[in-house]
């Protein structure tokens, strides 16, 4: 039996650990849990639109009849396309019950690619890279200049509908450190894009933004212009000459 001192000691190893873990998924990615809210709770009815029930037999016509659950993802696109960009629980128990599989099955596919939204976004979805790399080259002050100057929460959209900004890990560029992606809505949840901006900094980032406000495209890719595409800053630094052939053996001398 663990004497009194023992159990507090308990106690406060055990606050400490769900505190450390609220602060680290402040800093996770999208939230991977869901809270009920007044627009996105399971007693929302929400059902596909009789022009979505003929798209979804016809998906569901891909695979067969005892594998619908491979459907989930197509079934998630199609719920998420219909609901305007995000997907409410509701659609996804509803995406469940058409493949016949037990909710959780479904969360577990929209929690695991972030291309599903959970909660609405704005038409501009700003992702900062979260992953070490990033963060090591100023990613939280990149999200911190862009909160500050949306005036939002991570995962808020503006008033104007028009900004939300979230997280992503490792989009592929670090070697263009830190970056973001932008989830361009702006022709709906069909068409949408997502762009790369790279080599930001809290003011490029800022500068963008705004570009994206007044209807501009600003150029994506590298943000540094002493940089070309991923190359080194300045041009390159190593294979300076053309590479030397392989030598070439005298096949008919052998
Ligand atoms: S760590 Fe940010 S793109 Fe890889």
């Amino acid at each position: 039996m663990l004497s009194r001192l023992a159990s507090q000691r308990l106690i406060e190893v055990r606050q400490a650990f769900r505190l450390s873990a609220q602060v680290y998924r402040s800093f996770s990615t999208a939230l991977n849990y869901h809270i009920d809210g007044p627009d996105n709770n399971p007693d929302l009815p929400w059902e596909f639109s009789e022009a979505n029930k003929a798209k979804v037999k016809g998906i569901l016509s891909h695979y067969p009849s005892n594998y619908k659950q491979s459907a989930v993802i197509p079934l998630l696109d199609l719920a998420h396309q219909q609901h305007g960009g995000w997907l409410p629980v509701s659609a996804m128990n509803a995406v469940a019950k058409v493949v016949g599989v037990a909710p959780i099955r479904v969360y577990e596919v929209a929690t695991f690619y972030s291309m599903f939204n959970r909660s609405k976004v704005g038409k501009y979805h700003l992702l900062v890279c979260g992953t070490t790399p990033c963060m090591i080259c100023g990613s939280r002050e990149i999200e911190g200049a862009l909160l500050k100057h949306l005036g939002v929460e991570r995962n808020e959209v503006t008033k104007d509908g028009l900004f939300s900004v979230g997280e992503m890990e490792c989009m592929g560029c670090c070697v263009n450190a830190p970056m973001i992606a932008v989830a361009d809505y702006t022709n709906g949840s069909e068409g949408y894009t997502y762009n790369y901006y790279e080599d930001v900094t809290t003011q490029r980032v800022v500068e963008i933004v705004e570009m994206l406000r007044k209807g501009e495209k600003p150029p994506v890719g590298t943000q540094n212009p002493k940089r070309i595409m991923s190359g080194p800053e300045g041009g390159n630094t190593t294979l300076l000459s053309d590479p030397k052939p392989p030598p070439c053996r005298d096949l008919d001398a052998c």
